[in-house]
């Protein structure tokens, strides 16, 4: 499907839930919510075959429910994959996919993960009785090595969080496919707008939905979208696990993905005036954006990306006090974990890092290491609060 074909798309779905009888009765044009825990079967013989039904929404909301499927029917259009399945967050969705592959067995895994993955993968899979070698992302060198050992799963993030850097999800999608590994890449941060990477060789795209496909910082989701094979054995664990996404939280990101498209047009392009007006000035070291002219994976970026995404980083002078001082100025940009909703976020990483990972990782994050997601707002009004906060960091001493 053809992303701008989404819409209309979906207008079909709902529509189909209350059809005219007679071409005279009015149909929702918004989606309806199923906010039943349970779905009465007509007969004994009906209850039979639901309840071992893999995947069946209307059965019990914890196996799936109507806004599940429909919601994720348009996630998986959007990656060009056949199938998704939605979570109660996006760890959910990570875990899920690591516990289902490499319980009892070998994850390679990138170095450069979001704090929470790595934080599982470090103190929780080894209880689970699962080995991990980390690769730095650009080795592929070092990947074909670490698997020339069995491994079940291939762990990757691309833009990483938080100092977008980019994975050639290609390259080693092939190695693995050599080894007999599945590949799962956190893809967050770009979106499916962004980027798609089913074509290019994963075999499941993972997403935190609270960020960007959610779009408005009101519900925490998570989904993989994969084959209808993947996604079955996924299933399986997943409804025993239990972190079953509400339906009124699959229904607010139905609504968040209608308009998925233009806000991410939007974040692209204002991202891209912040970084660009970051790069230029005397009190940063630094800026960390896919957008950046002279960006060290540049041809890398063109092949893989359409678009960079509304996070970026940038180091200030002065470590993690001016970092600190300058995020302190800021009038416009909440001091907040999460970022993909209208208003632009704010964070330290060395300071949100520290509990999640090993003292390893966070050495990786820079102490004057600032992320900023940008919103919908107009990139003049955000880069003239920058403006202001960087000032007295920009003077000499
Ligand atoms: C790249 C990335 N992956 C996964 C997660 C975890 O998602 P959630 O907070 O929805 O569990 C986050 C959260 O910030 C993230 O940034």
């Amino acid at each position: 499907m053809r992303r701008d074909a989404m819409n209309s798309w979906q207008v079909d779905t709902v529509a189909a839930q209350r059809r005219p009888v007679d071409g005279l009765v009015g149909v929702d044009v918004a989606p309806m919510i199923h906010p039943t825990a349970a779905f009465a079967a007509p007969t004994a013989a009906a209850f039979a075959e639901l309840a071992v039904r893999p995947r069946a929404d209307d059965f019990y909301t914890r196996y799936g429910n109507p806004n599940h499927a429909e919601t994720a029917a348009v996630i998986a259009a959007l990656e060009g994959g056949e199938t998704a399945l939605l979570y109660a967050s996006g760890m959910a969705a990570i875990t899920a996919t690591i516990v289902a592959f490499g319980a009892g067995s070998r994850v390679v895994a990138q170095r450069e993960l979001y704090g929470g993955t790595v934080g599982f993968l470090e103190r929780i899979a080894p209880r689970l009785g699962i080995d991990v070698d980390f690769v730095h992302h650009a080795d592929l060198a070092g990947f074909d090595q670490a698997l020339r050992t069995p491994a079940a799963l291939v762990l990757l993030e691309t833009p990483t969080n938080p100092l977008l850097r980019i994975t050639d999800v290609a390259a080693v999608s092939a190695l693995a496919r050599r080894a007999g590994a599945v590949v799962a890449v956190d893809a967050t941060l770009a979106s499916p707008i962004n980027q798609q990477l089913l074509g290019l060789g994963a075999d499941i795209v993972l997403h935190s939905a609270t960020k960007y496909l959610g779009g408005h910082g009101d519900l925490t989701a998570g989904v993989s979208v994969t084959s209808n094979a993947l996604a079955e054995r996924l299933w399986s664990d997943a409804y025993l696990f239990g972190a079953t996404l509400s339906a009124h939280d699959a229904w607010m990101l139905q609504r968040g993905l209608r308009t998925l498209p233009v806000r991410i047009r939007q974040h692209n392009r204002s991202a891209a005036a912040v970084a660009a007006y970051l790069t230029g000035h005397p009190a940063v070291v630094r800026v960390h954006h896919p957008s950046l002219a002279g960006h060290p994976q540049a041809e890398l970026i063109a092949r893989q990306m359409s678009g960079p995404g509304g996070v970026l980083s940038f180091e200030v002078r002065g470590g993690f006090e001016a970092a600190e001082l300058v995020t302190s100025r800021l009038h416009l940009a909440a001091r907040a974990a999460s970022f993909g909703g209208p208003t632009p976020a704010v964070v330290l990483p060395a300071s949100m890092w520290s509990g999640m990972a090993s003292s390893a990782v966070q050495d990786l994050v820079p102490a004057g290491l600032i992320r900023l997601a940008v919103g919908l707002e107009d990139p003049a009004d955000l880069i003239a609060d920058l403006d202001q906060a960087l000032h007295t960091q920009g003077q000499p001493q």
